[in-house]
């Protein structure tokens, strides 16, 4: 019997528009361009990754609560929920496995309201302002995770 490990790629509000929005903040790749080198990754990893972009907090929750039991781990890039959503916090809290919470930017070096982040206390490990190698990072996170449970350090 043959079994994937699926990772869940999580993408917030308004990265749809990456490539057109704010490129001196964010770049000029796509989000397109940012799920073939999570894809790439993952490919390398042994791992198989799917996608899911919403500009809607609860179809994420959904999404994560559909992932429990079903995917080995989530990446999560919240983009603006990640300042205020408690529900994502609560959602990721209820999911078992290793979660990395991905920002292309780093928001505690942006305006004050980002600095909160929301998803930090149930992230594994947060990678930020690594732009879009953020997304291979993340991945090669949730690798080393999988591989190492102890590596989660916190008990989660
Ligand atoms: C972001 C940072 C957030 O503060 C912002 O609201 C985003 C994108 C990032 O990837 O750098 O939409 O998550």
């Amino acid at each position: 019997m043959t079994t994937t490990s699926t990772v869940l790629l999580l993408s917030g509000p308004n990265l749809n528009l990456l490539g057109e929005r704010d490129p001196a903040v964010y770049g000029t790749a796509t989000l397109a361009d940012h799920v073939a080198t999570a894809e790439a990754a993952a490919v390398s990893a042994g791992l198989e990754l799917e996608h899911l972009q919403s500009n809607h907090e609860g179809v994420i929750v959904d999404a994560i609560h559909a992932a429990r039991g079903r995917c080995v781990a989530i990446i999560i890039n919240p983009a603006a929920l990640t300042h205020y959503a408690w529900s994502l916090h609560d959602a990721l809290d209820a999911f078992d496995g290793p979660v990395v919470e991905l920002h292309i930017s780093n928001p505690k070096e942006r305006e004050p309201w980002r600095h909160l982040s929301v998803v930090e206390p149930v992230a594994d490990r947060t990678i930020a302002g690594f732009g879009g190698d953020g997304y291979r990072l993340a991945v090669e996170a949730v690798a080393e995770l999988l591989e190492s449970p102890q590596a989660r350090g916190d008990g989660r």
